[in-house]
């Protein structure tokens, strides 16, 4: 979805009606209720869909204005100096959210805790009265004390205010910056904050409440919102084993896999096996190639047509050297924006990640998930949660016969890759030079 540009997207933002008004998403709630693990997550997927978002963080602006923080004391509300400053950095990050979205941004997240209704009136005067923005809050309300704690020693004590702090006294100083806002928080309620649009989560997802969406923006930010857990698990992300049409250098189709590949395949299930995965969950593409791949896996398995390999349209089943001879033109395109450029009759990048998007909602949902796809499919996927640009999708490396763990917890994304199979010395069948970890097909794809 691209957004109104220039003076136009304005003038329309006045319109109550417009769809495509640049938007920002607030953030609401006490320290340690997940607000920049979400602000981030959010920023991550919007820009993964091709929406141009940032976040802003005013933490960073606090501390960029002030020297090394020192106590809690800072967060006192009647630090009447230090109240001054916190006010100038929230209206600079504010001004800041608001210059990106009118040069071209399309959602700034604003990461601060904005818990009194004072300072979310300000954001509605400056944001909606007079840049002419939406505003949308996002409020986290917590109060099952484990999150907050394992929020406040797995997080907040690394955070550059504790730089060289026990962590015992980091911990306590936390807790009591926490009161020191929990003494003026204000929820956002029903009543008084009626003409408002915004979500409330509830101890991280345990319960909702929507209140006035406005558009469509919002209601996919609600909906990606409402997919997401913080519990540790792992994804395993894997092409499929070297396949016929690899041996002959050929793309696309749906051959089986060769020697090779099958090999992989043994290996692939006893590694799992020997991880003993709880509750792993092995999805596949549609194509022969991924499904015999996940042959020896012993857990249940689902076929998704969204996993299937980029369409290759009138380029499907032919060698590198055949697509150039044959259609010299596409070459040139493509190299120019691979991300954008679509094969004749078949797909682009872009129109890979748009299929793959029910995939990461259901990928988010889920606990350890084994997905056995392809190069392009993976690239997208892997682009996803290492947070790749469009630009840089296309090249994403997706080694053969290697798995890709990554383990995720509501803090972070630890890749790890596993290969599973020995590089060949000898060349694959085609003119260019290559190995398992770069064949044909992965050249041009
Ligand atoms: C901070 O200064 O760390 C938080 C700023 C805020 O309260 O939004």
């Amino acid at each position: 979805m691209s957004l109104l540009t220039g003076a136009n997207r304005k003038n329309e933002a006045t319109c109550p009606n417009v769809v495509k008004c640049p938007t920002v998403i607030s953030m609401v709630g006490l320290p340690a209720r997940g607000k920049t693990y979400m602000s981030k997550k959010l920023t991550r997927y919007l820009n993964w869909i091709g929406i141009k978002t940032k976040a802003f963080n005013v933490g960073e602006y606090r501390r960029a204005a002030t020297e090394a923080y020192r106590t809690h004391d800072f967060f006192r509300a009647d630090n009447k100096e230090a109240q001054e400053v916190r006010q100038k950095c929230a209206i600079m990050a504010v001004e800041d959210a608001c210059k990106f979205l009118d040069s071209g941004g399309e959602v700034a997240v604003l990461d601060a805790t904005n818990t009194t209704r004072a300072r979310r009136r300000l954001l509605v005067d400056l944001i909606k009265e007079k840049h002419k923005f939406k505003i949308f809050f996002v409020e986290s309300i917590c109060n099952d004390p484990t999150i907050i704690e394992a929020n406040i020693v797995e997080v907040k004590v690394c955070s550059p205010d504790y730089e060289g702090m026990d962590k015992t006294s980091a911990v306590q100083d936390f807790i009591q910056r926490i009161e020191h806002y929990r003494e003026h928080y204000e929820e956002l309620e029903h009543e008084k904050d009626n003409d408002l649009s915004y979500i409330q989560i509830f101890n991280q997802g345990e319960r909702f409440m929507v209140h006035k969406l406005a558009g469509h923006l919002q209601s996919r930010v609600v909906y990606y919102l409402m997919n997401i857990h913080v519990l540790p698990r792992a994804i395993y992300l894997t092409r499929h084993g070297e396949s016929e049409m690899n041996l002959l250098g050929r793309i696309g189709g749906d051959s089986g896999l060769s020697e090779r590949g099958h090999e992989y395949a043994q290996k692939l299930g006893k590694y799992v096996q020997d991880e003993n995965i709880p509750n792993l969950r092995v999805w596949t593409s549609e194509l022969v190639r991924t499904k015999q791949t996940a042959e020896f896996i012993d857990a249940p398995k689902e076929n998704w047509k969204a996993l299937n390999e980029i369409d290759a349209g009138i380029c499907e089943k032919m060698t590198y050297e055949e697509i150039q001879e044959k259609y010299p033109h596409e070459f040139a395109s493509r190299d120019q924006d691979k991300f954008h450029y679509r094969y004749p009759s078949g797909e682009s990048y872009q129109d890979l990640v748009a299929r793959l998007e029910p995939v990461i909602m259901e990928l988010e949902r889920q606990e350890n998930v084994m997905v056995v796809c392809h190069q392009a499919v993976m690239r997208c996927l892997l682009a996803y949660f290492q947070d790749k640009s469009a630009d840089e999708i296309p090249h994403v490396k997706v080694p053969f016969h290697t798995v890709v763990k990554l383990k995720l917890t509501g803090h972070g994304c630890e890749c790890l890759h596993i290969p599973l199979l020995t590089r060949r010395s000898s060349l694959l069948k085609s003119s260019s030079t290559h190995s398992d970890q770069t064949d044909a097909s992965s050249l041009w794809l």
